[in-house]
């Protein structure tokens, strides 16, 4: 399948509002692609994909995880929503086509990040977060700008983000995004040391 069909098939799939969201992030994937150097075309296709997985509800998500195996998480037990992603991955490859590890990587990582994150999943992670369509979020403008200029910089304050969000509701918190966070704010604090 190639760019054009899969968003017309995702088109088909998703709610007017949540295609709106995957346009966006498609739109800020490749501009973030083109910034840092990589692949537009696999941005876009990382990004019009993440969300193929989301319209199935926690049952159909368990469900799928038991039919293929995939491995689930006390922390995805407990947030089921969460394995839209990993389903996504596995979705991507079996209806669309995608054998590229490094977009079905960028799928399986967008809502919880992890360390080490490679650029094409940075940049899904971001504009996940930062694409026009999304509905205000504290700091979203800061982490706009700072997304075009230093994407680590960008991926440590969603990740802090996300887990002040997270601790304000009664959500579970994933241990990888914890993991995820403890190494971006320990490589921010090197680079401010080191310039
Ligand atoms: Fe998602
Ligand atoms: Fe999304």
């Amino acid at each position: 399948m190639n760019l054009d069909q899969m968003v017309d098939a995702i088109e088909k799939l998703q709610s007017a509002k949540r295609f709106k969201h995957s346009l966006g992030v498609k739109d800020v994937a490749y501009d973030l692609a083109l910034i840092y150097g990589y692949d537009t075309m696999k941005a876009s296709i990382a990004a019009i994909l993440h969300d193929c997985a989301k319209h199935l509800s926690d049952d159909e998500l368990i469900g799928q995880c038991n039919i293929y195996n995939l491995p689930v998480s006390k922390y995805e037990m407990q947030s089921k929503f969460l394995l839209h992603a990993k389903v996504g991955a596995l979705y991507a490859r079996k209806l669309y086509g995608v054998e590229d590890e490094d977009i079905l990587d960028a799928i399986t990582y967008h809502t919880t990040g992890r360390p080490s994150m490679t650029l094409l999943e940075k940049i899904i992670f971001t504009a996940d977060y930062i694409e026009p369509n999304r509905r205000p979020i504290p700091r979203l403008n800061t982490i706009r700008k700072e997304a075009y200029f230093n994407l680590d910089q960008a991926v440590y304050i969603i990740l802090e983000n996300t887990l002040d969000y997270l601790k304000t509701t009664n959500n579970v918190i994933d241990e990888m995004t914890i993991k995820a966070y403890e190494y971006y704010r320990k490589l921010i604090e090197a680079s401010s040391i080191n310039s």
